[in-house]
């Protein structure tokens, strides 16, 4: 039997931030977040179930994957074994289009496509809402990236929660709202301190209850506002999220510090250039890179901009990208 499936998924950027997890296991997060799809950011992954292997293999970018990631594929897969009811070890081969060393949150992307593959190989039919529950265990900013478009990720809101209650749902179809989103690669190296122990660390900071406390007015307000498609009312609260973030981690315990200086260079060139009248509003992942958040028509000069800044390695451009599929390329 030939159950082999390939999928892509897209990565994301958040507009309003998950940081912090309810449940560390089942990246039960601790607040609703929201997010648009990149359509210009793609990891692609191939999954077939093969009765003659005695253990999971898994690949990226043609190169066996570290244990680390390994074994959290692994984990992912024997979810997937469960649902299914079935034992069989699988081959992985995962490939993302952007590159590895950029220090681009790569999870969201990747645990999409991991899930929709699968899950189809395994036999599965699984709903939307069900693959992006399946996602959300394999790295919580995945469950964003399976439906399309902007996209809310719900928190699971009862005393007694289950694993059901959290999952993300289309917004805004991507083609409802030509925004873009304007990636400045200012440092290649990967992540010092991945998101995991971010989340973990996130209720050392004494802003953590603050901020959960004051949330819901900004989530209603930025919710709004992308509905309305409004970047000069979106624009100051992505700002303000992204600063948000960074401010928790730098005052966890142990402080974790993800800006570099071209960080702070593009902060900087960003606000300059809105006051002379172009308008673009910053975010940040967990890292160091800048995304900037553009109407369609400026992008081309934004880009032009910001790639002659001391410290910019790099420019990747890319307006709203749709769901996770599966695809007919297959790695192997
Ligand atoms: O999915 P994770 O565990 O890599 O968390 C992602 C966290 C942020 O990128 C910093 C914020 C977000 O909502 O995407």
């Amino acid at each position: 039997m030939s159950n082999k499936t390939t999928a892509i998924g897209h990565s994301n950027i958040a507009f309003i931030k998950y940081w912090g997890n309810r449940d560390a296991k089942l990246r039960i997060p601790l607040n609703d977040s929201i997010s648009m799809n990149l359509d210009a950011l793609t990891t692609t992954t191939t999954v077939a179930f093969d009765d003659a292997l005695d253990q999971d293999i898994v690949q990226l970018d043609d190169q066996p994957a570290d244990e680390k990631t390994a074994a959290r594929v692994r984990e992912h897969l024997t979810r997937v074994r469960a649902l299914a009811h079935i034992e069989t070890r699988a081959r992985v081969a995962s490939r993302n289009n952007f590159p590895a060393a950029a220090g681009l949150a790569s999870s969201a992307s990747a645990f999409a496509a991991l899930s929709v593959a699968a899950a189809r190989a395994a036999g599965l039919d699984l709903s939307e809402r069900e693959l992006s529950i399946l996602a959300r265990q394999g790295s919580g900013s995945a469950a964003r990236s399976i439906p399309g478009g902007f996209v809310e990720w719900l928190a699971a809101k009862d005393v007694n929660y289950t694993s059901e209650q959290s999952y993300a749902r289309t917004l805004m179809p991507p083609d409802a709202w030509a925004l873009t989103d304007v990636i400045a690669l200012v440092s290649p190296d990967a992540k010092k301190v991945g998101s995991t122990e971010g989340h973990a660390a996130a209720p050392s900071s004494p802003f953590l209850a603050e901020r959960l406390a004051r949330l819901p007015m900004r989530y209603h307000h930025v919710r709004r506002q992308t509905l309305a498609k409004n970047l000069t009312r979106l624009g100051p609260d992505l700002e303000a999220e992204a600063i948000e973030l960074h401010m928790l981690a730098m005052t966890s315990q142990p402080p974790i510090f993800y800006w570099a200086p071209g960080t702070v260079r593009v902060l900087d060139a960003v606000r300059a250039w809105r006051a002379e009248g172009l308008e673009a509003y910053y975010t940040l992942d967990a890292g160091p890179n800048v995304h900037i958040l553009v109407a369609q028509q400026d992008a081309a000069e934004l880009a032009r901009r910001v790639r002659a800044l001391e410290g910019v390695q790099d420019v990747l451009t890319s307006g709203p990208g749709g769901a996770a599929r599966v695809s007919e390329d297959h790695l192997f």
